[in-house]
């Protein structure tokens, strides 16, 4: 799967509010060690950097482009490390003061055995505090499935098309039934997105840095286009423009902050 930094980070702002709003919910004061499960270009490990100034912060992530994108950006601050794996089988060395992962886990499946996992390595008296999109019915992603399993792209798409791996508030309660204390909650945003010059839809643009990139991994060049085509009708018509061309677009996140 390629993600794109530059693509990812054209909404930065909007992007950055909802990790903005877990790592207010954190209640720690001065973690040692900090792991950033899917930090993606490592602008929200920068955050958790300002916050705790002498924490030593491993940022962890599968693409490559991305974490190119994060060592540049924290060239010579010997407090970050970044490593390529898969959040799946990584395991910390030692126990974090802090498990933190913004807008990654919804990536993997299985958050019955996630969940309780990556608990279980948090130091005691430390954090497991995560952040997911939890827009899987919404018609940005519905409409993404429905033409992911249109006959013309089923043979290439229909594998990327998952179900939500987000589940009920109260199935987090019991998979952090070892927590000293858990501090659960839904958000949704509404994000205003500004009209781009080309025309692209805006709803496609924040797509394309994100929940589209395994369609688009997936397909050729000549078809990507058309893809994106079919998608943009169905988009246009779910999220049409305020008068002023900003386009208003609900997003619902998960809030999960556990203590060890
Ligand atoms: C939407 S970005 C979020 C990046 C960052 N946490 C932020 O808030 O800006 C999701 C990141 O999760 C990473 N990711 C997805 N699945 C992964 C996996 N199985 N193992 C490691 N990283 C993964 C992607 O490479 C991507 O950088």
């Amino acid at each position: 799967m390629t993600w794109n930094p530059g693509q990812y980070l054209s909404y930065e702002h909007a992007r950055m509010r909802p990790a903005l709003d877990l790592l207010a919910r954190i209640p720690l004061t001065a973690p040692g060690a900090i792991v950033d499960l899917g930090c993606g270009a490592g602008n929200v490990a920068q955050v958790l950097a300002a916050r705790w100034p002498q924490a030593r912060i491993v940022g962890v992530d599968s693409s490559g482009a991305m974490l190119a994108t994060a060592r540049d950006a924290t060239l010579g601050d010997a407090r970050f490390t970044w490593i390529e794996a898969d959040l799946g089988a990584w395991t910390p060395e030692t126990a974090p003061d802090l498990v933190f992962s913004n807008a990654a886990l919804h990536w993997l499946n299985d958050h019955a055995t996630l969940v309780p996992r990556l608990l279980a390595a948090v130091a005691a008296g430390g954090a497991l505090a995560v952040q997911m999109p939890d827009n899987f019915a919404a018609p940005s992603h519905a409409a993404l499935f429905e033409v992911a399993t249109r006959p013309e792209w089923r043979d290439r798409l229909a594998r990327c098309v998952r179900s939500n791996p987000v589940c009920p508030m109260t199935d987090y309660l019991r998979w952090l039934a070892a927590a000293s204390a858990v501090d659960l909650w839904t958000t949704e945003y509404m994000h205003l997105l500004p009209g781009l010059d080309g025309g692209e839809h805006p709803v496609v643009a924040w797509m394309k840095g994100a929940a589209l990139t395994p369609f688009l991994a997936a397909l050729d060049d000549d078809a990507r286009p058309r893809f994106i085509a079919d998608y943009r009708e169905r988009i246009a018509a779910a999220y049409p423009p305020l008068d002023d061309g900003r386009v208003p677009f609900p997003f619902r996140r998960r809030f999960v902050v556990a203590m060890r």
